[in-house]
């Protein structure tokens, strides 16, 4: 989950790597650092914390060349200090190299390369790959074939890239399994490779992406793809329609902030293009479905880490509810692992922002041997979520950067919600009317939201108030259970207050015994179809002496009775609301953080796209 850039052309590198870092710095930010070849040496520079303790550095020892590679790290084997940063040079400091991924038999292969003399300079497994590759070129072999030997002898799921002063002409880099996802940016006389394109989709937009086994060798003039067998590798190119622009901060003070709101915008362009409203039907064209393969599903699973499964946990109620099929959702760290009961009458529909995640990905390929039909659900373009799936849809959310997601999030259930009526439209389950009426519900949903997001100095009152606390407990049912999960984690995430999400009806058989006055509960109680028993809970809890937060409906006096504070959202079709009761949760843990100063966009100990298992 670290993050690489690389550059070869006719300016400087440092440059190109420093601003391709920062715009990966979400990857990882326990370390940083580069390697530039300055006139025919290899120069590097790094250091432990954030990038900008390495931009100071550059700044008292620059450093200057036309071919440099670049990483920020996300610490897995050996502490995040200044020599277990990346770049890693060769004991003959004639290869340089930088890793994304775990060398899984890293302990053993340093035995055997101390036992032969070999120095090591830092804890990381990474290390072991750049000794593996420079005793193959000292052994005479091209760079090429010295990093194609090396990756035969680690074990696990790799992205690096590398380069030697021997072969001043050229970066190779390779891609072994899902840890590291590795795209190479193509310019005139000058490319560029990185481990996600926001790293280097300022300077083009024709990118091209390596498989899994597959080695690019990139010179200024040309890039060459081969598999690790040696076998030529036609790729296609893709040109990416992102605005680079779109991942600046502009007025707001954090990502996460421009992020939550640019969900009206997110969530038109997820509207567009796929709700017909004067036909009142919906689309989905890479699902590619028919209604015969619509009547052949039998069950959907649905797979996903994180904020994204709370998503599907949404999607598991939609598909069930407005399309009639079994739909569950299985975390996908723990789908590959449970013998999951899958046949060709199975979709398995993954939900990733990165579409890079190693647990879900993996879950993917689990059930892809077992022959089920593989969907996405994913944000990043060209991903590979994305690429390996039989049908996708695209979020639109655009890039994503604060670490914890909140459009990523949303623009998802709008998806989850078409594809069921989708579904139930091509199996027949439901009357022309009653797709007319859902699909124009649909059309509330970015003004819903806006009108949430007015409300903002509300929550932030209500924030001010409570950012002392240590706990809170969050209670929601039915369609909006998830919501209370992804409520708690998002204060968890970037506040550390603990936090927990609970199935409110579970609150009776334990949980309660922790409410008192240092345990408030924020209940999600719009009204849907479980808002009575909502109400009950909240007299429960209230009963105990534990502060009320309730997100209700507006006019509802009857639940503002109960409770110490409200966030107030509009009247929303049930089916739609966990798209609304979301906002003032995600804008009460942001501003929470905030005021506490917290660095809301790059929380302690986490990375944007987790790409270790
Ligand atoms: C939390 C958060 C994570 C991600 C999870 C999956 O705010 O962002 O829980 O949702 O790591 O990531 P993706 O969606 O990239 O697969």
């Amino acid at each position: 989950m670290c993050g690489i850039v690389g550059y070869i052309g006719g300016q400087n590198a440092t440059p190109i790597i420093l601003n391709g870092l920062r715009r990966l710095e979400y990857r990882g930010y326990d370390s940083a650092g580069l390697a530039v070849l300055q006139n025919g040496k290899i120069e590097i520079r790094r250091d432990a914390g954030k990038l900008d303790h390495l931009v100071t550095l550059v700044t008292n020892q620059p450093v200057e060349g036309n071919l440099g590679i670049g990483h920020t790290r996300w610490a897995t084997h050996g502490e995040p200090n200044a020599r277990n940063a990346h770049p890693h040079l060769g004991s003959t400091g004639e290869v340089v190299l930088v890793h994304n991924g775990i060398v899984e038999n890293f302990l053993e292969l340093r035995e055997e390369l101390e036992a032969e003399g070999e120095k090591f300079n830092s804890d990381t497994d990474s290390e072991i790959i750049v000794h593996l590759i420079e005793h193959a070129v000292a052994a005479g072999h091209s760079l090429e074939n010295a990093t194609r030997l090396a990756l035969k002898q680690i074990k696990g799921a790799h992205g690096i890239v590398v380069f030697s002063s021997r072969e001043p002409d050229k970066i190779v880099a390779a891609r072994i399994g899902n840890a590291g996802g590795v795209v190479i940016g193509l310019g005139e006389d000058e490319n560029y490779v990185a481990s996600d394109i926001p790293a280097i989709v300022e300077h083009t937009r024709r990118m091209m992406f390596l498989e899994s086994r597959q080695m690019a060798v990139i010179t200024r003039a040309d890039v060459k793809i081969e598999t690790l067998e040696g076998k030529p590798v036609q790729p296609e190119i893709h040109t990416i329609s992102w605005d680079p622009i779109a991942a600046e901060k502009g007025e707001y003070r954090h990502f996460m902030q421009k992020e939550i709101h640019e969900q009206v915008r997110s969530l038109t362009d997820t509207l567009a293009g796929r709700v017909n409203f004067d036909e009142g039907k919906v689309r989905l064209p890479h699902l590619n479905l028919t209604p015969e393969k619509a009547l052949r599903i039998k069950q959907v699973i649905l797979t996903a880490c994180g904020t994204a499964s709370y998503a599907a946990q949404v999607g598991e109620v939609l598909i069930e509810r407005i399309a009639r099929i079994p739909a569950k959702t299985v975390i996908a760290s723990e789908l590959r692992y449970n013998d999951p009961i899958i046949d060709e009458n199975t979709v398995v529909l993954a939900i990733s922002q990165s579409g890079e995640t190693a647990d879900t990905l993996a879950a993917m390929d689990e059930c892809r041997k077992r022959g089920a039909t593989l969907w996405s659900i994913v944000n990043a373009i060209g991903s590979q979520a994305m690429r390996v799936a039989d049908g996708y849809i695209s979020m639109q959310a655009g890039p994503e950067i604060g670490v914890a997601s909140t459009k990523a999030f949303t623009a998802p259930l709008v998806d989850l919600y078409i594809l069921a009526v989708l579904l139930a439209d091509l199996r027949g389950v439901i009357t022309p009317e009653q797709r007319r009426k859902l699909v124009s519900d649909l059309r509330l949903v970015p003004d819903l939201v806006g009108r949430c997001l007015d409300r903002e100095a509300g929550v932030i009152q209500v924030a001010r108030e409570m950012k002392y606390i240590h706990n809170m407990l969050y209670l929601g049912r039915g369609i909006n259970m998830p919501i209370a999960f992804e409520g708690a984690l998002k204060l968890k995430e970037i506040s550390y207050i603990h936090a927990e999400g609970y199935a409110a009806g579970e609150m009776k058989h334990g949980p309660i015994a922790l409410v008192d006055r240092d345990m408030p509960v924020l209940a999600i109680a719009p009204r849907d179809p479980w808002y009575e028993k909502m109400i009950s809970q909240i007299e429960q809890a209230r009963a105990r002496g534990g502060g009320v937060i309730v997100v209700a409906t507006d006019g509802d006096e009857r639940v503002a009775a109960l409770a110490d504070h409200v966030f107030w959202i509009p009247e929303t079709p049930w089916m739609l609301s966990p798209v609304v009761t979301v906002i003032p949760l995600q804008l009460f843990a942001y501003h929470i953080a905030s005021l506490k100063g917290l660095d809301v966009d790059q929380p302690r100990n986490l990375a944007k796209s987790v790409t270790v298992e």
